[in-house]
Parts: structure tokens; sequence; C-alpha cells
């Protein structure tokens, strides 16, 4: 039995926070994020959505596209650094429970930015055992609950949205998601870490900036770490498996930083078609911006079945991780 990445959703919130709009609110301008990150826009969840709500609208569209009726669904992972609960129900179980499932596995993983491809892995894992047949992998986030307004260094990065996809059994070798790398350095914690709290939780009536609630980011040195970690990751992953780089025909990098994903790409010496960019007008949606930029190439017709994309992400734990996943779905032309 081989794991086949058979369909694909998104839900992105309909309020846009501009570059100008934070120029109003902390001490930076369009110039500066615009050069030093890519990022024009990102979008920002209504007042009372939750992360399991984006999810779920995420979610309904991966399944309609992947055409299994709803109750095929065998397993749900959710990867969030942004649960609507600190500590429990998961975030996965209140997506199972809003779809309407209400007897499937379902928890969430926590592994920051490369979370789509920690799950991805697990969802690969348990339907090449026989475990599962059709598992929902869910990125979602909230991150707008545990940005700090007032820091520039990290409100200028961080957008709200969700992505899902399904993996499902197939006896087809050529369907088969290739190989998945995933890598941690506990070592690096402190780079990039949310003290305490969660969005959603019992925490609301306190000032979650001194309870620690908010993301703190050294982003310069988590910077150099990240094109190092996901440089050699990328070509080991591709060495590995005897695939050239010109094979690959989406590398849809975690959307951190546009310097970090041209600095990938320029070592993989890809050409600017083969390189997936969305941090422009999402900015970075954490567990969510790898499944949200897969999305964006469906809908635009990019993507099509049998085309190979190499995932790659990198972020808090420090965590990181690369895949190599030929797209079984069918495109949209
Ligand atoms: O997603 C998970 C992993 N996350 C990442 O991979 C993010 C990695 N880090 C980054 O993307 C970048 O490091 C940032 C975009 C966060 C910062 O860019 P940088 O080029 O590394 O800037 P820096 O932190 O070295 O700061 C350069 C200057 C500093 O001023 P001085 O000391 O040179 O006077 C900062 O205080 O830019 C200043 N600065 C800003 N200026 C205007 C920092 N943030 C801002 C800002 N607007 N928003």
């Amino acid at each position: 039995m081989y794991a086949a990445f058979r369909s694909i959703g998104a839900y992105v919130p309909s309020r846009i926070l501009t570059n100008a709009e934070l120029e109003v609110m902390v001490d930076t301008s369009d110039e500066w994020i615009t050069k030093r990150t890519g990022i024009k826009e990102r979008h920002i969840a209504a007042e009372g959505e939750t992360t399991s709500d984006m999810g779920v609208k995420a979610a309904e569209l991966a399944i309609e596209r992947s055409g299994l009726s709803k109750d095929a669904i065998d397993m749900i992972i959710c990867a969030t650094i942004s649960p609507d609960y600190f500590c429990m129900p998961s975030t996965a179980t209140i997506i199972a429970t809003k779809l309407g499932l209400n007897k499937v596995m379902a928890f969430d993983i926590s592994a920051a930015c490369t979370g789509f491809v920690y799950a991805l892995s697990i969802a690969k894992a348990f339907v090449e055992s026989g475990m599962k047949k059709n598992v929902l992998v869910v990125g979602a986030e909230r991150l707008s609950a545990i940005t700090d307004y007032t820091d520039r260094g990290t409100c200028i990065l961080f957008g709200d949205g969700a992505g899902a996809a399904i993996i499902s059994q197939t006896d087809k070798q050529s369907e088969a998601i290739i190989d998945i790398h995933t890598g941690s350095d506990g070592a690096y914690a402190d780079l990039l870490m949310t003290p305490n709290g969660g969005s959603g939780s019992v925490h609301d009536e306190l000032d979650r900036e001194a309870a620690g609630c908010f993301m703190k980011m050294k982003g310069n040195e988590t910077f150099k770490v990240a094109v190092r970690t996901l440089t050699n990751d990328v070509v080991e992953i591709l060495e590995q498996n005897n695939i050239p780089a010109s094979a690959i025909t989406h590398f849809v990098p975690h959307q951190a930083n546009y310097r970090i994903i041209k600095a990938v790409g320029d070592a993989l010496q890809l050409a600017e078609e083969q390189v997936v960019l969305t941090v422009e007008k999402y900015g970075n949606t954490s567990g969510a911006s790898i499944p949200m930029a897969i999305n964006d190439i469906y809908e635009s017709g990019r993507l099509q079945e049998g085309d190979l994309m190499l995932l790659d992400a990198f972020g808090g734990g420090l965590t990181w991780g690369s895949a190599l996943v030929p797209f079984s779905g069918k495109g949209i032309r």
C-alpha cells in the first residue's frame, strides 16, 4: 500500500491587514517590510472566528475535491500552534465534530511552521501500514491571537488562514508520496517561542503580554539557521532519492520570508516558475502556509495530476522537514 496526496483545499479570512495599516501601529514602513520579507498584506480572522472554523472550511473543500464521501475520512490530524483551546480539547476533535465526524481518531500536532510536513509524515505512515485509508491533514492558524501588535519584529510577519489535504491509500506506486524528511533541535528553542498561553484559552481576561502569551522571535538568528537548515535538507532529500532539482514541478516552501525562499531556490538552481510564492499576500501562516500555497497553484490551474512537489518547512522548536510529493488529484484547467 502507498499513500497518495489526493486533494487540497484552503480558506482565507476576508479581512486584510496591509503594510500601510501596520505603519500606523508600529515604527515600520511598507518599504522595509517589502524589502526584508516580501510581504505586502496578511489576512486576519474575524472576531469569534476560531482556528477550527477556518480548518473546517478548508477541510470541506478538500473533501469535496477528493470525490470521497465525508464518512470515508478515518483520521484527522491538525497542525497548529494557535489551537482553539490551550490544552484540550484538541482543535482536530473540534474540526471532526463540526464536520459531523464523531468517531474518527483526531489529534493535534505541535511542530510550528513545520507542522504540515510533520502531519503529512504521520498520515503517510498510517496509510502505508494499512491502519487508515483516508487521512484529513489540516494546517490551521489564528496567529493574530498570539501576535504582539506592539512588537515590530513579529507583527509584520504573521497572518491567519487554513489549508487541508486528503492522504489516501493507493496501490499505484506512481501516485505514492516518495519520501519525507523531518528533524528538530530543541537547543534552539529560545529563537522562536510563545512562553505561555493559547488562543481561545481561559487566559483571555489576563494581560496576555505580561503573561507571556505572545510569540517572541530572535528574527535574524532564526533567519540564518533557516537558510542553512532548509538548504541542506532539500539537497539531501533530492540526492537520497536520485531526483534532480529540474524534475520538480513545484517547489512549495513554508512562506516565512521571500529572502529565505530565494536563497534555498537559488541553491537548488530552480527556475522562477518552479517556485511557489504566496508570502506577499498571506504573510507567514505557520502550519497553514504550505497547504494554502498548494491550494493557490491548484486554484490557478498550475497544479496538475502527476506534478511533483517539493515541500520544505522550518519553524519553532526548532523543527524542519521536506517532502517529495506527487499530486494525485485531478487538476482544474
Ligand atoms: O516561520 C518560522 C521561521 N521564521 C523565520 O524563518 C523568520 C526568520 N527571520 C526573518 O524573516 C527576518 O530575520 C526578519 C524579517 C524577522 C527581520 O529581518 P532582518 O533582515 O533579519 O532584520 P534584523 O532583525 O537584523 O534587523 C535589522 C534592523 C534593526 O535595526 P538596527 O539595529 O539595524 O538599527 C531592527 O531593529 O531593522 C530593524 N527592524 C525593523 N525596522 C522597520 C526590525 N523590524 C523592523 C520593522 N520595521 N518591522
